[in-house]
């Protein structure tokens, strides 16, 4: 058996968790009560390199998986390296391809990688001059992390400015019209392997309507999506970035996460992440039938050119995000929440959760995340559905329109 240690808490590592559990030992910093159930949660910052390796010293990690983006930007796995342990996620200079938009953009220049025209404002005239420039609707993007909230896309060009404002260093692009699709490379700096490609929700109410959310569901794979676009994403997106990023000596190992706009003119990057994104991610591996820890431990050592095909699941999943009444403002915290039992093909992934005193309640925004599995689209986004409708949690509410494509 492998030994684990997995770094996050959300709804992404209780679905990595999962796919990792049956093939390994595992332990989680810090953790969620889902992921108790799978392994041993440790109270360890993921975010302090050193308390980190310490901990993957204590548990004699054999490989250890990080889900977030904070403590990849924080140089957790240069530290993890540093002390020689195997480890899925990149540097922290590569993990500036999420950290910085700007840093992105540039990498995406030189190596001829589609994305929107863009640019980069430090003073309010500058951001006045760049959306006159660009006209509505808006883009406007926060230059560092934000947690999936630092982008506002409106026709208002008073709003684009006001938050422009409030970012200090800012990108503002063109606008992207086109369905959105979100696909997950594994890398080991040299070779890359697609996941399904899947499709996310971002705005938080039906119809895509109100403000930009992490993420309030997502489906895979996408029945509609046009023949080769995977081959086509590898070949314009992922290859050229991983070569671009060697070529500058901080080769990208780890998850590479292309969000695609496939615009009139031909696909173009939104955005790269540098993580499993969520909650695309409790999709996708809900079909996977390679052992993710395999998948995982080549892509650290630098083996994928040796891994056999990915095995999948026929069909189709779906993920309905169950979120606290407010988010993505300030969420309810601490409603209770009482689970149906899990079945084969539906079951419930814990994002903000916590126990009190052996009740399970509410510690987030994004609380829990409902998958469905079946044979197609429709019929899993029904399983999804029908066992969110049994999930009491009064506090919470969700989109009803997740799994419809968009
Ligand atoms: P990002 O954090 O860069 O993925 O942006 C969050 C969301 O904002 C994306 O998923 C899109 O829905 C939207 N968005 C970002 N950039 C653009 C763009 N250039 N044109 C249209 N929508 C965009
Ligand atoms: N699903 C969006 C993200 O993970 O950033």
């Amino acid at each position: 058996m492998t030994t684990v240690l997995l770094l996050g808490s959300g709804g992404r590592e209780h679905a990595l968790g999962r796919a990792l559990a049956p093939d390994s030992t595992l332990h989680v910093a810090p953790g969620n009560p889902g992921l108790a159930g799978l392994g041993t949660c440790h109270d360890v910052d993921a975010s302090d390199p050193d308390a980190v390796v310490t901990l993957a010293h204590e548990v004699a990690a054999d490989l250890v998986v990080i889900g977030p983006e904070a403590p990849l930007v924080a140089g957790v796995s240069d530290a993890l390296r540093e002390a020689g342990f195997p480890c899925f996620g990149p540097s922290a200079e590569a993990a500036r391809l999420e950290g910085s938009k700007a840093f992105a953009k540039q990498v995406m220049e030189a190596a001829g990688v589609p994305t929107a025209t863009a640019r980069v404002c430090t003073t309010a005239d500058e951001a006045e001059a760049a959306l006159d420039e660009f006209g509505a609707p808006h883009v406007v993007k926060n230059d560092g992390l934000a947690a999936g909230k630092g982008v506002v896309v409106t026709s208002d060009r008073a709003a684009a400015l006001a938050h422009a404002k409030t970012c200090g260093t800012v990108v503002i692009e063109e606008y992207l019209d086109g369905p959105e699709v979100s696909l997950f490379a594994i890398c080991d700096g040299e070779t890359a392997v697609p996941l399904l490609p899947a499709q996310d929700f971002k705005r938080v109410g039906d119809g895509d309507t109100g403000p930009n959310t992490g993420g309030m569901g997502a489906y895979c794979p996408l029945p509609w999506a046009p023949e080769g676009l995977v081959a086509e994403i590898m070949a314009t997106v992922i290859q050229p970035t991983l070569a671009e990023m060697r070529r500058r000596g901080t080769p990208f190992v780890g998850l590479l996460y292309a969000g695609l706009a496939l615009t009139g003119r031909g696909l173009r990057v939104v955005e790269f992440n540098v993580r499993f994104g969520d909650p695309e991610t409790q999709a996708v591996l809900a079909l996977l039938e390679t052992p993710l820890v395999d998948v995982l431990t080549a892509a650290a050592r630098g083996e994928l050119a040796a891994l056999p095909p990915l095995r999948w699941r026929d069909g189709a999943a779906v993920v309905v995000v169950e979120a606290a009444r407010g988010y993505p403002g300030t969420p309810v915290a601490g409603g209770a929440i009482t689970l149906p039992a899990d079945t084969e093909d539906a079951w419930t992934l814990h994002a903000g959760t916590r126990n009190d005193s052996e009740r399970l309640v509410a510690s987030g925004g994004r609380v829990l995340g409902i998958v469905g599995v079946a044979d197609d689209l429709e019929r899993a986004r029904d399983r999804a559905y029908q066992h969110l409708s049994r999930v009491e949690y009064p506090d919470g509410f969700h989109r009803t329109d997740i799994g419809i494509p968009h």
